[in-house]
């Protein structure tokens, strides 16, 4: 067995604050069925968005450290706000490939953008680090970013979105913020795409808007680590193909939202840990 097939069957990381990153995996799962993958969800700690960096860094640390031990051969960071918050600095601290969603994000959205007018949903954290409107304005000056915090939303979809009865309430307050010229919207905190019929219908309901694109960044960071595999002839040829899902809350609620939102078709296993 040469080295890179030995690299190869080692399992792909995933990991966000919660269950958002699971949206990743879910378009991780349809573009590379045959891979080993583990997630983590640090759940008991969610919301991250409302964290200092410092916190944000901390616990994200942990996290590498636990997925670094697992022996997996990249690590995707499946959250904006971490991606936003820790990405350069886990980059130079670990020595393993590290794939983050916002540049991914801003690719997918400066492709499809007719009029270079893009409107963000993201968390406090990552609209004041306003990494999304410096990476659009570093490749188009003229770009108008609206930013739009929506604090309630990463801990209602948490919390079982459906179970809360104001829910498209919460969401029209923050879509009215959309600027009525953007024909873009990103989805830029990745338990959003969880919701996305929800948006879709809050869109519908405000006549002035007209976006015609909405951008979940998960599809084009799947191509990324695609792409990145199959530079690196590290793409898994072996049969096997589990999932791990590691929590450190509880495994009944992470089962309920993997019942929810993933595909029927695989099996999950479930694992509650201590970082
Ligand atoms: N899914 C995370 C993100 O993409 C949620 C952040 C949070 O924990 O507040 O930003």
């Amino acid at each position: 067995m040469n080295i890179n097939s030995s690299i190869s069957s080692m399992p792909i990381a995933v990991f966000d604050s919660g269950f958002g990153g699971l949206t990743v995996l879910k378009q991780l799962l349809q573009l590379l069925p045959n891979e080993n993958y583990i997630y983590l969800g640090d759940n008991i700690n969610i919301p991250y968005g409302d964290k200092s960096e410092e916190e944000i860094i901390n616990l994200t640390s942990k996290m590498v450290e636990f997925l670094i031990s697992k022996k997996c051969k990249i690590i995707i960071i499946a959250c904006n706000t971490i991606s936003a918050c820790a990405y350069n600095i886990l980059k130079q601290k670990y020595d393993i490939p590290i794939i983050e969603v916002i540049s991914n994000g801003v690719a997918d959205a400066l492709n499809k953008t007719k009029n270079n007018n893009i409107s963000v949903m993201a968390t406090e954290f990552t609209v004041h680090s306003n990494v999304y409107k410096n990476k659009i304005n570093k490749h188009n000056k003229e770009s108008k970013i609206t930013q739009i915090s929506c604090k309630e939303l990463c801990p209602m979809i948490e919390n079982d979105w459906y179970s809360y009865d104001n829910r498209l309430d919460v969401l029209k307050n923050y879509l009215k913020n959309i600027d009525d010229k953007s024909d873009t919207l990103i989805l830029a905190c990745t338990h959003y795409p969880h919701i996305i019929d929800d948006i879709k219908k809050t869109l519908e309901y405000n006549v002035k808007n007209s976006i015609k694109n909405i951008i979940d960044p998960a599809y084009h960071t799947s191509m990324s680590v695609k792409e990145y595999l199959e530079k690196n002839n590290l793409i898994n040829t072996d049969k096997t193909n589990d999932i791990t899902i590691y929590t450190t809350a509880s495994v009944e609620k992470e089962e309920k939202i993997i019942n929810i939102f993933m595909p029927k078709d695989r099996k999950y296993k479930l694992e509650q840990i201590k970082l």
